[in-house]
């Protein structure tokens, strides 16, 4: 079998990839390397003994997508990551968010369509805003998004959902991912940020190693039990398999038709403060931190209800988040050694 992945030397994508080639699963990477890096290759051929098809092209462009399905019409299945994820430069660059995001998802559900095979898009939480219940369940009503970033994610599932109506053999999920962290247990493949981290823990990891001064803690007098913001973390390797599990799920389906939208989290709500102290407590190293002002646009609390998926694709998050940040530290170990 043979599947598209397209950001797949991102940093979820070349996790997915990895887990798909060690199941057996013949893998096409298509990155267009603006956010990654090629040397992931090397990850995941180190990790897997076998190396993906790569070709290094724009989702967006249409004469390469269409040569692309005409070189490989093998391909039974499409996991769609390549997106621009900066939510910062996403309010300042915003048509060249809508352009990418949402002009790369359409080339991708037109070969999809035609071909009729299963098309998973990675969504976020970030379309539920703040919402008014906790645990966040997937019939939570959506909230206008606060930046172009969100948007497209939202704009995105629209667009799955109105092609599922106007196809009905055409079968998608839409994963909403709350937040992933940590690395490949090999430390060979992880987060590989470009420029200044925008995100927690890439951001810490860094401080740890003394890249960065300290971490500056967003916001501590929120109504929350120590004051910061509330946040479900989801080791990376739980959520490659639930891409894994997701797309079995859909090409083992008697009936195709099927548009379904899963949360994927652990359940859990942890704390700026109390994942500080899960890193110091599984590493033993110290994390200089300030509290400081909240960040614009923060959400207070989200975390998952994490039902639907387990009950009906039987995916639960196994690892811990001491583990993951654990591999979180262990990558960037490795990283800095790599570049040295
Ligand atoms: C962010 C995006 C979200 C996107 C997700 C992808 C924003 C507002 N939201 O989610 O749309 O889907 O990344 O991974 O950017 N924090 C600090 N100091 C830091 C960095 C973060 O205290 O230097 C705090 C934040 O205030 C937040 C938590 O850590 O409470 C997690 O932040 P982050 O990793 O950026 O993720 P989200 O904001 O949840």
């Amino acid at each position: 079998m043979k599947i598209l992945i397209t950001g797949g030397l991102g940093y979820i994508g070349s996790h997915v990839a990895t887990l798909l080639l060690q199941n057996g699963v013949d893998v096409v990477v298509v990155d267009n390397l603006e956010n990654s890096r090629i040397q992931v290759l090397d990850g995941i051929t180190s990790i897997t003994g076998s190396a993906p098809v790569f070709k290094k092209l724009d989702v967006g462009n249409e004469t390469q997508m269409d040569e692309l399905f005409t070189e490989h019409p093998d391909i039974e299945g499409v996991i769609h990551f390549a997106a621009y994820k900066s939510v910062g430069e996403s309010v300042s660059e915003p048509l060249r968010y809508y352009k990418n995001n949402l002009g790369g998802l359409n080339q991708l559900l037109k070969h999809s369509i035609n071909k009729t095979i299963p098309f998973i898009f990675s969504s976020s939480c970030t379309v539920y805003g703040q919402s008014e219940n906790l645990p966040i369940s997937e019939d939570e009503p959506l909230k206008p998004a606060t930046s172009p970033y969100g948007n497209t994610k939202k704009i995105g599932e629209q667009i799955i959902q109105d092609c599922c109506k106007a196809h009905p053999d055409f079968s998608t999920i839409l994963l909403r991912y709350f937040n992933p962290v940590g690395a490949h247990d090999s430390a060979k493949i992880g987060e590989y940020p470009v420029g200044v981290p925008q995100n927690l823990v890439p951001f810490l990891t860094q401080t740890v190693k003394g890249i960065r001064p300290v971490l500056k803690v967003f916001g501590s007098s929120y109504d929350t039990p120590d004051g910061t913001c509330i946040r479900d973390y989801i080791h990376v390797m739980d959520l490659a398999q639930a891409h894994v599990d997701s797309l079995n799920y859909l090409l083992n389906k008697q009936n195709s038709e099927s548009c379904e939208v899963y949360n994927v989290g652990t359940g859990n709500g942890v704390s700026v403060l109390e994942l500080i102290q899960m890193f110091e407590n599984a590493t033993g190293k110290k994390v200089s931190y300030e509290l400081s002002e909240p960040r614009t646009g923060d959400t207070i609390a989200a975390y998952a209800d994490v039902s639907k998926i387990e009950r009906e694709i039987g995916w639960k998050a196994r690892y811990s988040l001491e583990e993951a940040l654990s591999s979180a530290w262990k990558w960037e170990e490795m990283l800095h050694k790599k570049l040295e």
